[in-house]
């Protein structure tokens, strides 16, 4: 269970060298004393990497076509060349950033029920819109994908990039002890990326002529600017709250 301390209330910490006011002082005169390396400096382990960026290869392709049977002619002459594999690898990236976005509001539905909210902060109802809008844009993406002819489980670099990017707040907010506010803080970045991804898809399905696409896109865009103006405006209202020690100890 957690603790009654609110995270701003005083408590074990021992970071800051202040605290050292005789160690401190002795262990920055010995760390500026010794090289960080006997054998190497900064300039040498940027060497290093540049090296193995060079030899790496690269961070996944984009899987082989389907068989175009069974799909739409008009899809069918979208889906050809270089261009088409552009859109199916963002397709795909906002494919696996949305069905994340389901996952981090079932994370922070269980904050919710685990400290409650405060005064100007979300409601259950509103947690599971977002959460519900999440779905459906992910829903849009598997019918789009489905109509190309492509494999909407597929994961494409993109997506695989997403994932990666996405690991720090998937962390945060499967964390146990973080509470409600400290998961939204991590679900502000997923947000506000998550307006970036659907104004970017919607501006390259219209360069590439699929106009009801960029008007799906549209819709989910305006949808994410919702989530994000709201995610900022519950943090700011729990800071505020915070900063008149009126919140309660659980949030
Ligand atoms: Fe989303
Ligand atoms: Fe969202």
């Amino acid at each position: 269970m957690s603790s009654n301390n609110r995270p701003t209330d005083i408590g074990i910490n021992r970071t800051g060298i202040a605290l050292s006011p005789i160690d401190g002082p002795l262990m920055a005169e010995g760390a500026s004393a010794a090289p960080p390396s006997s054998t190497g400096s900064a300039r040498d382990a940027a060497t290093v990497r540049l090296q193995y960026a060079v030899e790496a290869g690269d961070f996944g392709h984009m899987p082989p076509p389907l068989t175009l049977r069974g799909a739409a002619n008009t899809a069918v002459e979208l889906l050809k060349g270089t261009k088409a594999n552009v859109l199916l690898d963002k397709l795909g990236e906002r494919l696996a950033f949305e069905r994340t976005g389901v996952r981090f509001y079932d994370g922070l539905i269980i904050k919710f029920e685990a400290s409650g909210t405060w005064e100007g902060g979300p409601t259950l109802e509103e947690l599971v819109a977002f959460r519900d809008d999440e779905a459906r844009h992910f829903d849009l993406m598997v019918q789009t994908l489905t109509a190309l002819g492509a494999d909407p489980t597929a994961m494409t670099p993109s997506a695989d990039l997403a994932a990666v990017e996405g690991l720090g707040v998937l962390q945060v907010i499967s964390d146990p002890r973080t509470g409600l506010a400290q998961a939204l803080h991590a679900q502000q970045i997923a947000e506000l990326a998550d307006v970036a991804g659907w104004d970017q898809l919607a501006c390259l399905a219209e360069t590439l002529g699929h106009t009801e696409l960029t008007a799906q896109c549209r819709s989910a865009l305006a949808q994410e600017n919702l989530h994000a103006a709201a995610v900022a405006r519950w943090l700011k209202a729990h800071a505020e709250i915070a900063a008149r020690g009126e919140l309660s100890a659980a949030s």
